[in-house]
This record gives structure tokens, sequence and C-alpha cells, in this order.
């Protein structure tokens, strides 16, 4: 019904009645209302003046595969680019093109995610303003690095952040970025492999960029760059940024990370020094996180001073969400 709406308001240029949409489309006055606030809330302009109707006078500003391409200079990431209006998954759908045999590079980004995917199942709310988009590589690597993976993108996302917008970015092991002790980004990495090589993986990233408000069982947790500075960002020129960081982040994962990166990465981790419980199946550690190790999992000493390498499951951090 919005699609619709929108189309009758592109094709006129200039007022629609309420009442004229209502017949045409053959629903309410009120859905037609509730229609119009969706659109306006997604960043559509729209003049509404008694008598006359709705009028449309400015469009959000979408992502432009054309424009990504043309600034991008890139090796790893960004091979080729896809950007779609909507559909049901960054994720699957870059899955259902490197099963296909799409190149290692490959990026597909969506203004809309009907089925975005968390981790754990979980649901991932893609209101509009936000960016989201899957990296699909394909590493000659074992399976094992796939954690590592995940955090080399998010180490690369934490950085385009801070330089991007001066705020003070951090990650959450394994796969958050944090502002404060709110979400700002969730990545969640899917892989195809053989016993001993990685086929594919499927970096997804969902960033919170200028979001205005989040639904209510959300709000306390999650932040955007929108609420953080007060300002829209040219959601294009961050991602761009966002994809050059991810870059230098993936050559120096593949050349494996220097001693000054491991050290940047590590005064990045806003996990380690805190509290931290973690779950996986029914085991519970509770301890503090002393580090990240090599390939990726944390270093959890419990309160008897025993060492645990934990490597994925749930987190949780006391002080943050
Ligand atoms: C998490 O924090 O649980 C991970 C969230 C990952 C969300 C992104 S949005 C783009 C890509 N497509 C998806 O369906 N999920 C990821």
């Amino acid at each position: 019904m919005k699609n619709k709406i929108l189309a009758s308001l592109e094709k006129s240029n200039d007022f629609v009645s309420g009442e004229e949409l209502s017949k045409s489309l053959g629903v309410s006055r009120t859905a037609v209302w509730k229609n119009i606030k969706a659109l306006r809330e997604e960043g559509y302009i729209i003049e509404s003046v008694t008598n006359r109707g709705y009028r449309l006078t400015g469009k959000p500003s979408l992502l432009d595969a054309e424009r990504i391409r043309a600034s991008l200079d890139t090796n790893l990431v960004g091979t080729d680019i896809v950007v779609l209006r909507t559909v049901d998954s960054t994720n699957e759908e870059v899955k259902r093109r490197a099963r296909q045999g799409s190149k290692s590079g490959l990026i597909v980004a969506a203004e809309e995610q009907t089925m975005g995917k968390g981790r754990i199942g979980r649901e991932w709310s893609s209101s509009a303003g936000g960016l989201y988009f899957t990296i699909m590589l394909r590493p000659e690597l074992p399976p094992e690095n796939i954690s590592s993976i995940t955090l080399a993108a998010g180490y690369g996302v934490c950085l385009a952040v801070r330089e991007y917008t001066g705020l003070d970015a951090k990650i959450k092991w394994p796969n958050d970025i944090i502002i404060g002790n709110k979400k700002l980004c969730g990545i969640l990495t899917e892989m195809a492999a053989q016993a001993d090589m990685i086929d594919y993986v499927a970096v997804g990233i969902g960033i919170n960029v200028n979001i205005e408000a989040f639904p209510e069982n959300i709000r306390e947790k999650a932040t955007s760059l929108y609420l953080e500075t007060g300002r829209k960002l040219d959601r294009n020129d961050f991602f761009i940024s966002v994809l050059r960081h991810l870059d230098i982040a993936a050559a120096a994962f593949l050349a494996g990370f220097t001693d000054a990166e491991n050290q940047e990465f590590r005064s990045l981790c806003a996990t380690i020094g805190r509290r931290v419980q973690t779950t996986k199946g029914n085991i519970t550690i509770e301890g503090e996180a002393v580090d990240v190790c090599e390939n990726g999992e944390l270093l959890v000493r419990d309160d008897t001073g025993e060492l645990h390498k934990v490597n994925s499951g749930e987190v949780l951090v006391q002080g943050i969400y």
C-alpha cells in the first residue's frame, strides 16, 4: 500500500487529495494517513494542505551503486557492488549469489530487509536510514578462521566510525560495535566450507546510521550515529569510508596483524578488563575478560584464577546493555 501511495504521489507533480488516494486504492482515509506517516518516517518529504491533499517534495537519499563504485579504490572488498531497494536479507542474497559462483569481494547492500537476521536466530530490525550490507569473501583458509574474520570486520567498522564521526566507538567482543554502553552495529558472519577449506564467508553488517528512534524493546540498548551526533550523515560517503577500512582490515588480516594492529585492536575492545559471563550450551563461565587471543578467542579468568578460552556463544558484559 505504501508503495502504491508513493507511486501515485510520484506520478503527479501536484497535490493528490486524500479522498482520491483512498478511492483509487480502495482503502480508508485513515489508512492513507498512516502510510503517509510511514513514508515520512522513511525520509520522504510530503506536504499536506487542508482541502488540497498531499504533495511529494523530497525523497530520502538512497544508496547509489554508481557513486560508490566510482569512489572506491579498494582491492579485496567491492569487486562487484549490488544495491537493492528491498531484499529478505543481504546475507541470504549473498549466499545465493556465492552458490552461483560470484567472485570474492561481492557486496550486496539493501535499503530494506524484510527478514534481517541477527545472531543466534534473532531478528535484526532494519529500519529506514540504516546501512545493511554483506560482503562475500573466498579466503583460502581453514574454517577455524571464521571468528577472526568477524573480529577483523568489527575492527574495520570501528575505525571507520571513529574517523568519520569522531565518536568513541568500541568493539564489544565478538561482533558488536558500541558507543558508550549502547549498540551501534552488529555483525553476522556465515560460512560454507569443506572440512579443511572455506568456500566462502558472508560477513553481514548492520549499522544504525540515520535512525531517529528505535522500537520500545531495544530503545535502552541501541543507538545510532544520528542520535550520537545530532546530524544526518551522507550514507553513501559513510559507506565508502566503511568499505575502505574493511578493505584495509581484510588485507591486514590476511597478512597477519602486526603487533601495532593487535595493540590497537585491544585498545578498542571494550570487553577486555570487564567482568563477563559467557554461556555455551549449559556451561557458564564468569570472570574477567583479560585478552583476545590470536585466533580470536576471548581469554577469561574465572574467580579461582583459572583461564578459559571462549570462542563463541552468548557474552554478557557488565556495564554494557
Ligand atoms: C547481531 O548483532 O545479531 C548481528 C546483526 C547483523 C545484521 C546484518 S544487517 C546486514 C546483514 N543481513 C542480515 O540479515 N543480517 C546482517
